[in-house]
């Protein structure tokens, strides 16, 4: 088994530690607050003095800022960081180059599960920089998730994960819009459920309402068939979701947001394209 070192014992850093110790690797941890590595060395990690101590450094922080915090001044010669902290991908570009002038390698990565995913069936990580490098600490990291690659470019990584999370975020709190809309009528949200999951299924799915591809297929295109169901008919039916939270007292400034995305499209001439024709509004702010 081989050794690695886990920096930043935050919910998700001190899963992969645990996570890691139990697939039988050698653990080194560091954490700004000592006191959080006490759990893990009772079970076997070993507490490092200073985090850049070890040859694989797995970054599990609150961004790229506590890397550069945690590292400060020290060499990092024929090391390599893989960190898995959120940031914008701009900010994981430079972090290459600084690891770099350090004379270490960076891997970028953004890991798909909350805590209780890692090291599940399931799990995945997006992962950019060097495949070579990252090949050859793979079967390490497999500890963690499944390892995805998706280029060289170090901003890849965040960008897979941000798209990941755009949608996350943004169906979510629709869902829970709904949940709020249907409970100022008295139903409960578990009456809602199993229709809620088909259409969290229904859009992932070839069906009639799988959007997930048929809006892949019209972008990539840059055609949006709308005979059927035009953007135009689908801004009046979301004005009158709109209208239907204010009536029920409702804070609506997520579907207001949308009403104006989809208003602007519709005056800008599109209104008789599809929903897909959204993207191009997104597209020039
Ligand atoms: N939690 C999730 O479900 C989840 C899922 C996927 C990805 N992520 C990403 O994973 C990363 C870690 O998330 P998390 O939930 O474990 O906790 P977090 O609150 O994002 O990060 C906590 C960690 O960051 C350290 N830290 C903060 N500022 C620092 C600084 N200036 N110098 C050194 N260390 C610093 C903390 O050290 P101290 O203990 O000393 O404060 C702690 O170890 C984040 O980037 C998050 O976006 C989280």
């Amino acid at each position: 088994m081989s050794e690695v070192t886990v920096i930043g014992l935050g919910p998700m850093g001190m899963t992969m530690a645990e996570t890691f110790l139990a697939a039988g690797h050698d653990v080194t941890v560091w954490n700004r607050t000592a006191s959080k590595a006490d759990e893990l060395v009772a079970k076997g990690a070993k507490q490092a003095d200073t985090a850049a101590t070890g040859e694989l450094l797995v970054v599990s922080q609150i961004s790229y800022q506590a890397m550069y915090d945690s590292f400060d001044d020290a060499r990092l010669d024929g090391k390599v960081v893989v960190n898995l902290s959120s940031d914008s991908p701009q900010v994981l570009r430079e972090a290459a180059e600084w690891v770099a002038a350090r004379g270490g390698t960076l891997i970028t990565g953004g890991i798909m599960v909350p805590p209780p995913g890692i090291g599940r069936p399931g799990a995945y990580t997006f992962y950019s920089g060097p495949k070579a490098v990252l090949d050859r600490y793979a079967a390490t990291l497999e500890a963690l998730s499944d390892v995805t690659y998706v280029g060289h470019d170090h901003g890849l990584a965040m960008l897979y994960y941000q798209a990941q999370l755009l949608i996350f975020w943004s169906s979510t709190t629709s869902y829970m819009h709904a949940l709020a809309l249907l409970g100022t009528a008295g139903v409960a949200p578990a009456e809602f459920l199993p229709f809620a999951r088909d259409m969290f299924t229904g859009l992932g799915s070839d069906g009639p309402m799988g959007f997930a591809k048929i809006l892949a297929e019209e972008t990539a295109a840059g055609v949006y068939p709308g005979e059927l169901n035009s953007l135009h008919m689908q801004a009046e039916g979301l004005g009158h979701a709109v209208a239907a939270l204010e009536a029920a007292g409702l804070e609506t400034t997520v579907p207001q947001a949308l009403r104006r995305l989809f208003r602007r499209a519709d005056a800008e001439g599109r209104g008789q394209e599809g929903l897909g024709t959204v993207i191009e509004s997104i597209r020039k702010p």
